[in-house]
């Protein structure tokens, strides 16, 4: 069987993408940035996940103005970077999992949320920037990546809390694939950040870090906020946050926070990055628990006292 091993959420800056393309990693300013990644690379070869799902949002890459689905699934066999302006970035042709794409495609759906199957597309920074920050930059892309976009990009984008529970339908759905793969969400985008308008260049860190914390110990009070909070306070960039809730959603209702890092800025953008587990203690505690009683046992007794189990006329 299947199963989800940790949740991962990062920013997915372009400028980071193009830091690594243009081997400036090594440069203070960037130095600051990528340092923060070094344990998540150490965590990620050793979790050598089967499969990644990473929820993310098209920067009107694969998706022009003139189709713009809310939740996007990628079943493909491969996604090639996508050319966002100044040709595509030299990083690896994403490979996908179609089987367990269509897997999840049917599960979601017939769980009545209205995915898009898209068969044929290109992935920008917002998928594989997250990937260099855990990968770093191989030649291949060590394992397949299943690729869920989400509309973030054009009013009206899904509600925290419907992102949450497609992450739970997501859960669902990898917990009932047969064979035995371990699973890693990502969650990408955020955190604050404004591009545009008066107040473009806004950060507020003291919103990142208590949505940080929120996110580990208690999602439930993130899967309300609307779509004004997360403008007001995170900037209208900021809204990429409600997709970190899919990941959320994906995972045991307690976690283990594994590891965090954040830092302001790189280029306009808040960056943020948190690495969780299933919680130890609950995998213990269910562990631990006694066997419920066999309802054979009950009909023998039933069956020992002449009581019948259905009376007539009570059916
Ligand atoms: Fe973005």
């Amino acid at each position: 069987m299947a199963r989800i091993v940790a949740g991962i959420s990062s920013s997915h800056v372009p400028a980071i993408g193009a830091a690594i393309d243009n081997k400036r990693t090594e440069e203070p300013y960037w130095k600051r940035v990528f340092s923060g990644f070094e344990k998540s690379k150490e965590w990620m070869a050793k979790t050598k996940p089967d499969v990644v799902i990473a929820i993310y949002n098209d920067h009107a890459s694969a998706f022009s103005v003139e189709m713009i689905p809310t939740f996007a699934l990628g079943c493909a066999a491969e996604f090639p970077p996508a050319d966002e302006g100044w040709g595509p970035r030299p990083v690896p042709v994403v490979k996908g999992h179609p089987e367990l794409a269509s897997h999840i495609a049917q599960s979601v759906i017939l769980d009545e949320f209205d995915l898009t199957i898209v068969n044929k597309m290109e992935v920008d920074h917002g998928l594989t920037v997250p990937l260099n920050l855990v990968f770093g930059s191989p030649k291949e892309w060590p394992c397949p990546v299943i690729p869920l976009a989400v509309n973030v990009v054009q009013y009206p984008p899904p509600t925290g809390h419907r992102c949450f529970m497609l992450g739970k339908a997501i859960r669902k759905a990898v917990l009932s694939y047969p064979e035995d793969l371990k699973v890693v969400v990502f969650g990408t985008g955020g955190m604050s950040h404004q591009i545009s308008g008066p107040r473009a260049g806004l950060i507020n860190s003291k919103f990142d870090k208590a949505f940080l914390d929120n996110l580990s110990k208690d999602p439930q009070k993130l899967v309300r906020m609307p779509h004004i909070e997360y403008m007001r306070e995170a900037g209208a960039e900021g809204i990429e946050m409600v997709m970190w809730l899919v990941m959320r959603g994906a995972l045991d209702d307690k976690v283990d926070e594994v590891y965090r890092f954040y830092t302001v800025p790189a280029s306009n953008t808040a960056v943020g990055h948190i690495i969780l587990e299933p919680s130890r203690k609950g995998a213990k505690k269910a562990a631990a628990k006694p066997k419920a009683k066999r309802p054979a046992a009950k009909t023998k007794r039933a069956a020992a006292r002449k009581i019948p189990l259905v009376r007539k006329g009570k059916r």
